[in-house]
């Protein structure tokens, strides 16, 4: 499994707080399984912008403590960026900065004041400038998921989605839970990550995640397991490969029976 979502470096966002925390957080990712795990803290939030330079220093050094731990991980550098107008200033043309793991892949955050015509836009404008965009825990932002069509839209022009664990396990409320498993019925969700904060809540921990994924693919799609796909798709990513996903064509909302429409 390759998490591509984490706050595992210490004191450079609201992610882990020491050495130590962050190694408890890497324990718990290998004990689920996970291989590879991209480190990416929050960039442009609230205006904050730590320099490229310190993320690739922090994340060899934990590596090196991880690595006397014996912890079997390796990591890479990236980043959660906030897309907004200063977003367009510091995301140069022809630089790897911010991007995951040394690709042109870029993980962008937007904010429940983000407006989807202007988020358009700017990431156009991203693409025009050689990056590849993927949008952080899509099922998150409300006025994106009242229209899920264009997202689609988005998606048909090279837009790819990742998705938190949590949100299949109902960590994050059951409106959450729901739209995750529309985008997983609807073939819309091309990564996962944990987005692990802590030790004590919002974990790297994401076995039962797994759990909830092998129930889904046995129920509703026996040949697809999304923790599968969503690794080899991250792969692409590490191999600095561009990745088409399949999409659907449109739409669909969840088929509901009979009782349900009646009573649901
Ligand atoms: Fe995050």
């Amino acid at each position: 499994m390759i998490d591509i979502h984490s706050h595992i470096l210490y004191d450079i966002d609201d992610g882990s707080e020491s050495l130590d925390m962050s190694l408890q957080m890497l324990r718990m990712s290998v004990d689920s399984g996970v291989t590879d795990i991209i480190a990416t803290p929050h960039v442009n939030r609230q205006g904050h912008i730590p320099s490229w330079q310190t993320i690739l220093d922090k994340a060899a050094a934990l590596q090196e403590e991880a690595d006397k731990a014996n912890i079997p991980i390796r990591i890479h550098t990236g980043a959660e960026v906030e897309l907004n107008g200063d977003t367009l200033r510091f995301m140069k043309e022809n630089h790897d900065d911010y991007c995951l793991a040394g690709s042109r892949y870029v993980m962008l955050e937007l904010t429940d004041q983000s407006q989807p015509d202007i988020v358009e836009k700017m990431i156009y404008e991203l693409q025009m400038r050689g990056f590849l965009p993927l949008l952080a825990h899509v099922e998150r932002y409300e006025r994106l998921m009242e229209r899920p069509e264009t997202l689609l839209a988005w998606m048909n022009k090279g837009v790819l989605a990742q998705c938190n664990t949590g949100s299949f396990t109902g960590y994050f409320g059951s409106k959450l839970q729901q739209r995750v498993r529309d985008l997983y019925r609807n073939n819309m969700i091309h990564f996962l990550g944990s987005d692990g904060h802590r030790v004590e809540f919002r974990t790297t921990d994401i076995r039962q995640a797994h759990e909830e994924l092998d129930r889904l693919a046995a129920k509703e799609k026996p040949h697809v397991n999304l923790w599968n796909t969503a690794t080899r798709n991250a792969e692409y990513i590490l191999k600095h490969r561009v990745f088409y996903p399949d999409l659907p064509s449109h739409w669909q909302k969840e088929k509901k029976g009979f009782f349900h429409r009646l009573f649901g």
